[in-house]
C-alpha cells in the first residue's frame, strides 16, 4: 500500500488543525499545518515593509522561507490572517511552496489547509473537507483569541472571517473548495471530541476499503 496521505481542507476555524494534529498522533503520522507556510511568507513580506499583494516580493520571500519562520510567535491575529490570505492568492507563492509540501508527505502524513486534496495531493488516500457555519466558526475563533488575551469582539472576528473566506474562495489559483471526492464533515453542532471521533471514523473506514484485497 502507498504511504497514506490524509488531506484536511476547509474554511477558517473549522477545526482542521486540531483534527489534523489529533488524527496524525492517533495514526503515528507526521502533521503539517500548511497555513503556517503562507503565514510565514506573509510575515517576511510585512517585515520588509512591503504590501502582501506585491507578487515579486512575496514570491522572493516564499522561496527564501525557513523552518524558523514557521515557529514565529506573531503568525496569528487579524493582520497575519489577512496578509496570509493576500500572499496565498499569488500563483508564484503557491508554486514555491508546492515541492516542500509534497516532499513532506512522501512517506505518509496528515496535511491541513485549503488545497491539499485539490492541488497538493490530488491522489490523497483520504480527503476530508471540514466545515461549520460561519457563526460557529467565528465563535470558536473569538473564544480562542479571548483565551489568549487578545483584545477583540465577536462582531469583528466574524466580519474578518467572512472577508477572508470570500477572498480564499474567490481567487483564481487553488480556490477554497471541496475536492469532488472529499468526505464532507460539518462540525457546526459537534464539539471537538465528537468532531474528532467522526473524522477518525471516516479516515479508518476509507483506509479499510483501501486495504481490502482486489
Ligand atoms: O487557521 P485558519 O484556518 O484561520 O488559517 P490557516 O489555515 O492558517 O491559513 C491562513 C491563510 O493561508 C488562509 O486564509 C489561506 O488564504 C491561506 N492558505 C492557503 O491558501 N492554502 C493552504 N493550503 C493553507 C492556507
Ligand atoms: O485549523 P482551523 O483554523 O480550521 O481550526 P482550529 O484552529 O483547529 O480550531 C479553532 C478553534 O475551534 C480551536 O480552539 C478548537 O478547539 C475549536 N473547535 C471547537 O471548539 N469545536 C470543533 N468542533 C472544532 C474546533
Amino acid at each position: 500500500m502507498k504511504p497514506p496521505v490524509i488531506a484536511i481542507d476547509g474554511p477558517a476555524a473549522a477545526g482542521k488543525g486540531t483534527l489534523a494534529r489529533r488524527i496524525a498522533a492517533e495514526l503515528g503520522l507526521p502533521h503539517l499545518d500548511t497555513g503556517l507556510l503562507y503565514r510565514g511568507v506573509a510575515r517576511r513580506v510585512l517585515d520588509r515593509g512591503a504590501d502582501p499583494r506585491d507578487a515579486a516580493v512575496a514570491e522572493r520571500e516564499a522561496r527564501a522561507l525557513l523552518a524558523a519562520d514557521l515557529r514565529r510567535g506573531d503568525l496569528r491575529g487579524p493582520e497575519a490572517d489577512m496578509a496570509a490570505s493576500a500572499v496565498s492568492a499569488i500563483p508564484g507563492v503557491r508554486a514555491a511552496l508546492l515541492d516542500f509540501q509534497r516532499h513532506f508527505g512522501r512517506e505518509g502524513a496528515v496535511l491541513d489547509g485549503r488545497d491539499i486534496g485539490t492541488v497538493v495531493f490530488p491522489d490523497a488516500l483520504v480527503k476530508l473537507f471540514v466545515t461549520a457555519s460561519v457563526e460557529a466558526r467565528a465563535r470558536r475563533r473569538f473564544e480562542e483569541l479571548r483565551s489568549k488575551g487578545v483584545p477583540t469582539d465577536p462582531e469583528t472576528v466574524e466580519a474578518e472571517l467572512r472577508r477572508r473566506d470570500m477572498q480564499d474562495a474567490a481567487r483564481s489559483v487553488a480556490p477554497l473548495r471541496a475536492a469532488p471526492d472529499a468526505l464532507v464533515l460539518d462540525t457546526t453542532t459537534l464539539d471537538i471530541e465528537a468532531a474528532f471521533a467522526a473524522a477518525l471514523a471516516l479516515v479508518r473506514e476509507r483506509m479499510a476499503v483501501e486495504a481490502r484485497p482486489g
